[in-house]
C-alpha cells in the first residue's frame, strides 16, 4: 500500500470505501463501522454486561490514522478519543515517517507479576528452604487456571518468596511472573494468585502447625506495574529531511531545537508529565478503541518514568553528525483476546482493522502511535506552537455554538486559514460579516 495523500479531506463514505479497499471486513462488520448507531439495538445486550448500572451509552469518535508504518508493514490504527487534535497529530507524523523507514519496534519483555501478600510469625528461613516443595503445590493449584495457557506457550515462568518487611517484620510476599500469550491476563493472574494464596496457608499449617501460628492471607492481586513487559520503537532520519515540516527553523535548527524541548522534558518534571501525556494521548486512544485497560497502561507507564526515583521523559534524542534518532520506551501490557476486547463489537472490529494482531504486534503499533503523537506534539510546540492547529480544529466546535450557515461557515474558514483562531475573534469576524451585507 502506497502512503496515503488527503485522507483526512475526504468525507466519511470516502475515507470507508478507501479502508474497505485495504482492510478484509465481511459484510456484518463493514455494517457496524457504518452503521454501528443506527444498529445499536442490535448490540444492547452486549454493551449492557459491559457495566453495572447501564442507562445509556456514551458515544465517543472512533477515527482512522492511516499510514503507521510499523517494521514495514503498513497499518489503519483506530483512535477513541475526545480531544480533537490527537488524530490529527499522530496521522501527520505516520505520514511523515511513512516514507522514511516508518516506525521500528523491538519487544524488550512480555512478563508479568502478581503477588499474595501475607502474614506469618514462623520461621520465615525455613518456608524459603521448603520452597522447592511448595512451588509444586502451587504450581498444580493454579494449573486448572494455566493448563489452556501452556498450550500457547505461556503460563507460570518463576515463584519467589520475599520477606519484604512489608508494614512490620511478619508481612511477606509471594511473588508469581506470569507470560499470558495474547491475553493481558488479568483475570488469569488474579485466579491464579488466589488459588495459590489458599495452598500456601494450607502448605503453611500442614507443615508447621505444631512451632508456629497459622498463616493469614492479606490480599491476592496482579501488578500493574510491568516494567518488563516492554516495547520500543525509535524512527530515525537524516536531519536534512526535516526541510518540509520545519517552518521558519532550518532542518538543522528544528532538529537543535527539538533535542532541547526533549532534554527539558528529560530534567524537568513539569514538563516531563506533559510530554508523557502527549505520548499517551496516541497509547490511550488505541487501546481505547481496542476495549485495553488503558487506565493500568497508565499508571504503569508514569510509575516507570520515575523508576530511577525522579520522574522523566519515556523518550530519549540522539543526534550524530546529520542524522536523528528518536526512541520510545514503554511498558505495554495489552491483550488482543479476553475481556471487553473479545466482547466489544468496535473492540473487535479495531483489532480486525489492524490484520489481527497479536497482543505482542499490538504493543508495537500501539508505541509507534505513541511516539508519532507525542512527534507531532514537539514539532508543533518549537515550530508554530501549539494553538495553531488545535484552535484551527477547534473552529469547528466554536462555529457549531454560533449556529452559522454553509455560507457563514466557508467564509470564516478562509478568513482563518491565516488569522488566529479564538472565541472573540470568530464573533467579531461573524459581526463584521453582518455589518457588511
Ligand atoms: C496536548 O493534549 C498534549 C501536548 O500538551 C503534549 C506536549 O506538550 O508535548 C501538546
Amino acid at each position: 500500500m502506497q502512503t496515503l495523500t488527503g485522507f483526512s479531506k475526504l468525507n466519511r463514505t470516502e475515507k470507508l470505501n478507501i479502508i474497505r479497499k485495504y482492510v478484509v471486513l465481511d459484510e456484518k462488520q463493514t455494517k457496524l463501522l457504518t452503521n454501528f448507531h443506527e444498529n445499536i439495538n442490535e448490540y444492547n445486550d452486549i454493551i449492557e454486561k459491559l457495566s453495572e448500572n447501564y442507562v445509556s451509552n456514551y458515544v465517543l469518535p472512533f477515527s482512522i490514522s492511516p499510514n503507521f508504518l510499523v517494521n514495514d508493514k503498513i497499518h489503519f490504527v483506530p483512535m477513541v478519543t475526545e480531544e480533537s487534535s490527537v488524530v490529527a497529530a499522530a496521522a501527520y507524523a505516520a505520514k511523515f515517517w511513512s516514507d522514511k523507514g516508518g516506525f521500528r519496534t523491538k519487544i524488550i519483555g512480555t512478563k508479568k507479576t502478581g503477588q499474595v501478600y501475607f502474614s506469618w510469625t514462623g520461621d520465615f528461613n525455613r518456608l524459603q528452604n521448603d520452597l522447592p516443595l511448595l512451588k509444586e503445590r502451587l504450581l498444580a493449584a493454579a494449573n486448572p487456571f494455566t493448563m489452556n495457557m501452556e498450550k500457547r506457550g505461556a503460563g507460570i515462568s518463576a515463584i519467589i518468596l520475599c520477606n519484604d518487611n512489608l508494614v512490620d517484620h511478619d508481612y511477606h510476599t509471594l511473588s508469581v511472573d506470569f507470560e499470558t500469550a495474547d491475553s493481558m491476563g488479568a483475570n488469569l493472574i488474579n485466579s491464579c494468585l488466589e488459588a495459590m494464596g489458599s495452598e500456601l496457608t494450607s502448605f503453611i499449617n500442614e507443615n508447621y502447625a505444631e512451632v508456629a501460628p497459622e498463616a493469614e492471607i492479606i490480599m491476592a492481586i496482579l501488578s500493574n506495574y510491568t516494567p518488563d513487559c516492554l516495547v520500543e520503537c525509535m524512527v530515525e532520519c537524516d536531519i536534512s529531511q526535516f526541510t518540509q515540516i520545519s517552518g521558519k527553523l532550518t532542518s538543522e535548527q528544528f532538529a537543535v531545537k527539538f533535542e532541547q524541548a526533549v532534554r527539558i522534558a528529560h530534567q524537568n518534571v513539569q514538563r516531563a508529565v506533559t510530554h508523557n501525556k502527549g505520548i499517551f494521548n496516541g497509547i490511550d486512544a488505541v487501546l481505547l478503541s481496542t476495549g485495553n485497560d488503558f487506565r493500568a497502561v497508565e499508571a504503569c507507564g508514569h510509575a516507570y518514568a520515575s523508576r530511577d526515583g525522579i520522574y522523566t521523559s519515556l523518550t530519549n534524542i540522539e543526534l550524530s553528525e546529520n542524522r536523528f534518532k528518536y526512541t520510545l520506551t514503554v511498558p505495554l501490557s495489552v491483550g488482543t483476546v479476553g475481556g471487553a476486547t473479545s466482547t466489544h463489537p468496535l473492540a473487535k472490529l479495531a483489532l480486525q482493522i489492524m490484520g489481527n494482531p497479536s497482543a505482542n504486534e499490538l504493543m508495537q503499533i500501539v508505541a509507534a502511535v505513541g511516539l508519532a503523537s507525542n512527534f507531532a506534539a514537539i514539532r508543533s510546540l518549537i515550530t508554530d506552537g501549539i494553538q495553531k492547529g488545535h484552535m484551527k480544529l477547534h473552529l469547528n466546535n466554536i462555529l457549531y455554538h454560533f449556529n452559522v450557515n454553509s455560507y457563514e461557515k466557508k467564509r470564516v474558514e478562509e478568513y482563518f486559514k491565516d488569522h488566529q483562531v479564538s472565541y472573540k475573534a470568530v464573533s467579531d469576524y461573524l459581526d463584521s460579516m453582518s455589518e457588511k451585507v
